[in-house]
């Protein structure tokens, strides 16, 4: 039977979405990106080869099935394309499964240069970005002032955008910023180059998925970032330029939301985030280290290392009603093995009361002090395991809990970064 079937983080991103879409895209019809852009880095792994994407969806290591990348992704032509050469050069065909939706944002220079700009003018407020402009292309968006992929089809079109496009923010750096402008001439070469490059992939995407619904074939739809990055339900100003819970989904790939069948959600069986902002179960002591050493908690996109704490149950179970998350997924199960005692954060001290609903805002999630509960950990190695029955009891008690305060049901375990460890109790396509 099809399913229709979404893929989404529920932390702070990096909770290990590349590889899940890798391991359930085999039988799909195609895998769709809906949100966000090349701040995104997911790593897949497999018979120990690592691959890193961005933009390109987590389901190009497959043999079959279309990878679209939605009309709710910013596009940088340059990254994309830097992308599907280092794909390409591996013999790995990519122009044959790649379409690119004909209403998204692209990234030009002057997006990431804003975004640069913006961070230093912040200094230790800052957001701490990724650089690579996804603010300002949303804002351009917004605005109703953004260059889309359409755009590329037409010289003419494109020079005009372009030249008005330019002249506003080439104000803004020179008045505003004290800055540099940025050349016409070479932002126009450049963009002409990469969209001869990228012409014939561009199509209309709601058109081939409202097709592929009609005929009963599965589609997976990959998120980026995660539940508490998103621009409305996020730790906001601490947050992305999108929405990456599951509302983004119809809006930014032109899919019915009626249509959905399941939707996952990826949980770290720890918390970590990269960049600024609350974070109420951060470990900054030998404990964090530990986690940040054994999980290998460098970014993907931008090498920055990560900050490490324990799960936190408040955020993770408002993920669970934001998405509506039909089961979980808990990643790096693995990177417990060893700890004498485990914490769960299951509410929050603030202002004196006990409170299992976050603040809205980011100054009152930073005063909230998480209250713990403590559970044995486990001695022995889960590493790699595949079943369930071979997981230490203790391990399988922290899940039952963990999976009881959010109130989800735990669908997947992984276990390792390889598609193969992993734990399957319940398959969503099933
Ligand atoms: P994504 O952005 O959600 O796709 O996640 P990233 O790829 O940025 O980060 C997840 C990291 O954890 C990657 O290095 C993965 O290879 C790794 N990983 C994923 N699942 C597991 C797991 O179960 N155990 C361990 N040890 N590593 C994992
Ligand atoms: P994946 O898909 C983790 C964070 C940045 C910063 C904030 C805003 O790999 O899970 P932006 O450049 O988007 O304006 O930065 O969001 N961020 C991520 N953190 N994983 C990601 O993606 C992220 N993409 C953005 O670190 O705090
Ligand atoms: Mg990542």
């Amino acid at each position: 039977m099809s399913k229709n079937i979404a893929v989404l983080g529920s932390q702070w991103g990096d909770e290990g979405k590349g590889k899940i879409v890798d391991l359930l895209s085999e039988k799909v019809a195609a895998v769709v990106r809906f949100q966000g852009g090349h701040n995104a880095g997911h790593t897949l792994v497999v018979n120990g080869e690592v691959t890193k994407l961005h933009l390109i969806p987590s389901s190009i290591l497959r043999k079959e099935g279309l990878c679209l990348i939605g009309n709710g992704v910013v596009v940088s032509a340059a990254a994309l394309i830097t992308e599907m050469n280092e794909l390409i050069t591996r013999g790995i065909p990519v122009r044959e499964r790649l379409k690119i939706s004909n209403a998204c944002v692209l990234i030009l220079p002057y997006h990431a240069a804003l975004d640069k700009y913006r961070e230093i003018a912040k200094g230790k407020q800052a957001i701490g970005t990724t650089g690579r402009g996804i603010g300002p292309a949303y804002e351009d968006k917004i605005a109703r002032r953004a260059i889309r992929t359409c755009d590329l089809l037409s010289e003419e079109r494109l020079t005009l955008k372009l030249k008005e496009v330019l002249t506003y923010y080439n104000f803004l750096f020179e008045k505003f910023y004290q800055a540099e402008p940025l050349s016409f001439d070479t932002i126009l070469a450049e963009t002409l180059e990469h969209a001869k490059i990228l012409r014939d992939l561009i199509t209309d995407i709601p058109a081939i998925l409202y097709e592929l619904k009609q005929k009963h074939q599965s589609i997976l739809f990959e998120g980026a970032q995660g539940t508490l990055l998103d621009v409305d339900h996020g730790t906001y100003p601490f947050v992305t330029s999108s929405n990456t819970t599951a509302g983004g989904i119809a809006t930014g790939s032109g899919f019915g939301p009626r249509y959905l069948d399941y939707i996952l959600g990826i949980t770290k069986a720890y918390t970590t985030r990269v960049g600024g902002g609350p974070f109420p179960t951060e470990l900054n002591d030998r404990t964090g280290e530990y986690l940040s050493q054994k999980g290998c908690e460098v970014g993907t996109t931008t090498g920055r290392k990560r900050r490490c704490g324990w799960f936190d149950a408040v955020l993770v179970k408002r993920a669970v009603e934001l998405n509506s998350l039909s089961g979980l997924c808990i990643t790096k199960l693995d990177v417990l093995d060893g700890l004498e005692t485990l914490k769960i954060c299951s509410a929050y001290h603030f202002h004196n009361q006990l409170i299992t609903i976050p603040p809205c805002n980011a100054e009152d999630l930073a005063l909230c002090q998480p209250v713990y509960e403590e559970l044995p950990g486990w001695k022995t190695s889960t590493f790699g395991l595949k079943h369930y029955k071979q997981l230490p009891e203790n391990a399988k008690k922290y899940l039952a809990r963990l999976s009881q305060l959010v109130g989800a049901p735990i669908a997947i375990i992984s276990t390792g970064p390889d598609r193969e460890e992993t734990i399957i109790l319940n398959n969503p396509f099933d």
